[in-house]
């Protein structure tokens, strides 16, 4: 019988469950597969901590939050062991020897398409199916878990318009997004934020308030600021990107690593950037001004029906692939089908909103603010 191993890595999102239970139904009922899940992501795999996933084990779990398995965002070639970072690379390869496996399915966003990819190179038959909230995984049209977040944050900017009209207030809502803003973005259309702030358009607080302002001159004496958790000013944008040329630039490993340090310090730095919009707000507008982080809370319950489906159909087709002897791929949402993307094409590749999508343009037409 062909053997599968299936791990979840990275955040969790909702749809996971859905996915293991697309792909190991496929596999086992409709291929006659045998299906082994590693615990937490990368963890399990290297330390060989397996479980067996049979029909029984898969059934129920379809309308389940997180995921199964557990996850982690541990990378194969250097995973911290004892506090020593380690290349586990080689232990991986054995582990899958070992467990007689034919291939190896990976579930996770950017960084698990890398992962995957590294797998891939080091000779194992790796395929990825893509999950993340923030929805930006090259080649794909929407990865699973993004709908339900989308969700989420919408039903969120509904609840916090009537507090914010009620009270007169400003209140600005971080959403999660740290290099996309299609989440920020998405929501901030569908609940009718006034002003959406994303990673790829560095903001001016000036014209935030002018909004806000605008709508203040016209009686709503109220707003809603929904910004991406990456969403920068214009100056701690051009202070991330010079940042980011130094990592670049910097030759050898010592200024590389320093480089990479500077990097993390700017970006810590950036922190509470919603509490530090919504001070400014307040000094620039008269407007009470007060945060709400969504956090976690994107992440976690239920999948929708979007994401159910996704998962389900992602997970199928990479049974199929796994039947037809396919691998090293992204198994991707291309409009209603499945089709699979070499890896090397998705891994790190960030598919960030372009600034001409139709979305954006949505926005401004209906006057929203976008910080510019
Ligand atoms: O990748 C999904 C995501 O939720 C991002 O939106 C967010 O920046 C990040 O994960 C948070 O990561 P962690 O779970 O490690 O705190």
């Amino acid at each position: 019988k062909t053997r599968v191993g299936i791990l979840t890595a990275g955040g969790d999102s909702p749809g996971l469950n859905a996915a293991i239970r697309g792909f190991g139904k496929a596999a086992i009922s409709y291929h006659g597969m045998e299906l082994i899940g590693f615990r937490d992501g990368i963890t399990g795999l290297a330390h060989d901590r397996t479980i067996v996933l049979d029909s029984r084990a898969l059934s129920g779990i379809l309308t389940a939050g997180g995921t199964i398995l557990g996850t982690s965002r541990d990378k194969p070639h250097k995973m911290v062991i004892d506090g020593q970072a380690q290349d586990m690379v080689p232990t991986i390869v054995e582990n899958y020897e070992k467990n007689h496996l034919s291939a190896l399915v990976c579930i996770g966003g950017g960084g698990t398409a890398k992962n995957a990819y590294r797998l891939a190179q080091a000779g194992l038959n790796v395929l990825h199916l893509p999950k993340t909230i923030d929805n930006d995984i090259a080649h794909t049209d929407t990865s699973f878990g993004f709908s339900t977040a989308l969700g989420i944050a919408t039903d969120a900017i509904d609840r916090l318009h009537s507090t914010a009209h009620s009270h007169h207030r400003v209140i600005v809502v971080e959403i999660m997004g740290h290099k996309a803003g299609w989440l920020a973005l998405g929501s901030g259309i569908a609940g009718g934020a006034d002003v959406i702030l994303i990673p790829e358009i560095p903001y001016s607080v000036e014209a935030v308030a002018e909004s806000i302002l605008a709508r203040a001159a016209g009686g709503h004496s109220f707003s809603v600021v929904a910004i991406a958790e990456g969403a920068r000013n214009i100056q701690d944008s051009a202070d991330l990107e010079a940042a980011e040329l130094l990592v670049k630039s910097a030759r050898g490993p010592e200024a590389k690593a320093a480089a990479k340090t500077h990097r993390k310090n700017v970006e810590s730095g950036h922190r509470g950037n919603a509490y530090r919009l919504a001070d400014k707000l307040e000094e620039l507008t008269g407007l009470e001004s007060r945060v709400t982080v969504l956090g976690y809370v994107q992440r976690g319950g239920t999948p929708d029906a979007a994401d159910r489906m996704l998962g389900t159909l992602l997970g199928s087709a990479g049974a199929d692939l796994v039947e037809q002897g396919v691998s090293g791929v992204t198994v991707a949402s291309h409009g209603q089908s499945a089709v699979p993307v070499p890896l090397e094409e998705v891994a790190g590749n960030l598919k960030t909103v372009p600034l001409d999508h139709p979305w954006l343009l949505a926005a401004r037409q209906v006057g929203t603010g976008l910080g510019d």
